[in-house]
């Protein structure tokens, strides 16, 4: 009967102590347990760093879709000014000057002036050269001797301003105002130096 006695509780001890082994081996140990939140925290950063990589991608996008928008717009507002400029073409003679050139053929052939380059395109008021520098009449200042080069290097008619200051020097650049002398020049046997 005591060994019955025994027996029962040699295995109530042993059911308990084998219990408890499994236990503590399937329990996590606290380091485990931190390792695993650690994992877990870093997971969600990983995805929260990854959501906000993508929410940056497509801001980025959409800033760039914006800037393309202005360029286009751009574009536009810049296809419609030359539109408009374009429309400016009828030139106004009342406030920019006569349209035609002048073209002088004295003392050398084919000396060019355009109003609209001087006016319209470079802003200049009527008198900054009438009547002190011009008179308001086509041909009047080829009717004058000192109409050469030599006074407008002086600073006398083009060259108040072609200087190279106020606009490109008379003495480079000659056939800028020289639209059909240089073919002239050659043919007389001079060089472009002709005029220094
Ligand atoms: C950069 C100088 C310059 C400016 C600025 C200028 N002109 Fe002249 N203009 C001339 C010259 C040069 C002539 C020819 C003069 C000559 O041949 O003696 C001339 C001639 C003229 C003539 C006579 C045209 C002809 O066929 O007889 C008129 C009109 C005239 N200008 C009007 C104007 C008006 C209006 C303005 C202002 C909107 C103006 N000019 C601004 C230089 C200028
Ligand atoms: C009141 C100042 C002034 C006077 C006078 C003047 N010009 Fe000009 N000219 C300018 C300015 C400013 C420009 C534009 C800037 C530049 O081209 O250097 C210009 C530009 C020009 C151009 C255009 C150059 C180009 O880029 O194609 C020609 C051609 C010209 N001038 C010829 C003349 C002739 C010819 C005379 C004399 C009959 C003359 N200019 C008198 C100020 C003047
Ligand atoms: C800003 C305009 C302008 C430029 C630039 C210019 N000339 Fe002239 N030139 C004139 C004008 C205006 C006259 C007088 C009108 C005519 O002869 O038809 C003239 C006249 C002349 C003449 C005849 C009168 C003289 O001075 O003997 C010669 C030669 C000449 N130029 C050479 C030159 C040479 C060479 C250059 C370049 C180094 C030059 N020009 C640049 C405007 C210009």
């Amino acid at each position: 009967m005591k060994n019955i006695q025994l027996a029962i509780i040699a295995l109530i001890l042993s059911i308990s102590v084998s219990t408890l082994l499994y236990a503590e081996e399937t329990a996590e140990t606290p380091e485990q347990t931190a390792a695993e939140a650690t994992i877990d925290t870093e997971e969600a950063t990983e995805e929260i760093e990854a959501e906000t990589e993508e929410k940056e991608e497509i801001e980025a996008e959409a800033e760039e879709e914006e800037v393309e928008a202005d360029a286009e717009e751009t574009e536009e507002d810049v296809e419609e000014a030359e539109e408009e400029g374009e429309e400016e073409e009828e030139y106004d003679e009342d406030t920019y000057g006569p349209e035609a050139p002048i073209i002088w053929m004295h003392p050398v052939k084919g000396v060019a002036f355009l109003h609209k380059i001087h006016t319209m395109d470079a802003g200049l008021d009527c008198d900054a050269c009438h009547d002190d520098l011009f008179e308001m009449e086509a041909g009047a200042a080829e009717e004058k001797d000192d109409f050469v080069m030599e006074t407008i290097y002086e600073g006398g008619y083009c060259g108040a301003c072609h200087d190279g200051d106020s606009a490109f020097a008379a003495n480079t650049q000659c056939a800028t105002c020289h639209i059909g002398v240089m073919g002239a020049m050659r043919e007389n046997g001079e060089t472009e130096e002709a005029g220094h």
